[in-house]
């Protein structure tokens, strides 16, 4: 079986999503066919998901590179065994999830179903089909409210604050294990707030810059001092498939992918008007249960082994999105 990382199939979970439709888009670029798998998860409306694959389809019909979408769920394991059997995928790059801080904690058991039981069940399905490596969305968010930044990977994790937050550690814990008992390597990446054409709806980057467009207040939570370390998602992208290429030299790793630079709630509402060209108008509110007071990455290992070297400005990734937000009718 072809199990090489460069040219090997991937099963890509969470294919119909922000970061899952870029990440396949880049794979079909550079030459590897695709098996994506999603179901769809009502969070934000399936016209953008379908959108999203469109694009894919598009990217791949371009380059003449097979792109296979499946319907269904993480938790199907009939259905995930079927899929192994049928494409024989090498490498599994995992990002499907239930996505967002705030809504975990109006639905924890949703999380847990989807993020922590679908990757136990995904895993299983890798390991009963050979499958040569992982690699798997974490989150900033298993800093928790850090006492010291810039967040190091091998720092010791505060609580997680949110249950989005213990389903990614969770996550994390049941890579360590997998690996342990199978050899397969596995990564963990660590995403910080990621941003760029696409973007979910729910994010505060879309939503502000649609109501900041529309006229209608923002609604900020907190002072304005906290802080964000947003990534732009050709960034990101880069280093999910350097994980994908080097994991095998490391077997178990986690990797922060982030900008290392960040910026506060009030410099982003500012940088936001300037894109649109809009003065917003402010409702201030109080900082939520469950968000965090700030996120920074420290990038020396994911400089040092993955070569990632983020290279948007924040301003730049902002006028993106929002050109995209405008010629795809999200404003
Ligand atoms: N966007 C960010 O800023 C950010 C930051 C940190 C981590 N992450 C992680 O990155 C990954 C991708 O995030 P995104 O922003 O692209 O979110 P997204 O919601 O756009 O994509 C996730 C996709 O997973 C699918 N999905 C959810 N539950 C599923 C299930 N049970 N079975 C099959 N598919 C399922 C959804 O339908 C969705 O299309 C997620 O794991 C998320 O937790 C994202």
């Amino acid at each position: 079986m072809n199990q090489h990382p460069h040219t090997t199939p991937v099963l890509l979970t969470g294919a119909a999503g922000f970061i899952g439709s870029h990440v396949a888009q880049r794979l079909l670029a550079r030459g590897q066919p695709v098996i994506g798998l999603d179901n769809f998860d009502p969070f934000y409306p399936r016209s953008h998901k379908q959108a999203n694959l469109n694009a894919v389809a598009e990217t791949a019909r371009s380059r003449g590179q097979p792109f296979d979408f499946v319907e269904g769920d993480l938790c199907d394991a009939p259905k995930l065994a079927h899929l192994f059997a049928l494409h024989r995928p090498g490498s599994v790059i995992h990002l499907a999830a239930k996505a967002g801080v705030r809504p975990s904690i109006e639905d924890p058991a949703g999380y847990v179903r989807a993020n922590v039981l679908g990757t136990s069940i995904l895993f299983e399905a890798a390991r009963a089909a050979g499958c040569a490596r992982i690699v798997m969305a974490s989150s900033s968010s298993v800093y928790g409210n850090a006492p010291t930044a810039p967040f190091v990977e091998d720092m010791p994790l505060s609580d997680p604050v949110s249950p989005y937050a213990a389903t990614k550690r969770a996550c994390e814990l049941l890579a360590a294990t997998h690996h342990h008992l199978t050899r397969m390597p596995v990564a963990s990446l660590r995403f910080f707030t990621v941003y760029g054409p696409r973007q979910r709806p729910d994010l505060a980057i879309a939503s502000f810059l649609r109501k900041i467009a529309d006229g209608t207040p923002l609604r900020l939570f907190g002072d304005g001092s906290s802080s964000r370390d947003y990534t732009y998602i050709d960034d990101i992208v880069s280093g999910v498939l350097a994980a994908l290429d080097r994991v095998d030299h490391f077997g178990l790793r986690v990797w922060n992918l982030g900008n290392s630079t960040p910026i506060t709630l009030s410099e982003m509402v500012e940088t936001l008007a300037r894109v649109v060209g809009r003065t917003p108008s402010i409702e201030r509110a109080p900082m939520q249960p469950g968000d965090v007071e700030r996120t920074w990455a420290d990038l020396t290992r994911s400089r040092a082994e993955l070569g990632y070297t983020p290279a948007t400005s924040f301003e730049d990734g902002v006028r993106s999105q929002w050109s995209w937000m405008q010629s795809a009718g999200h404003r």
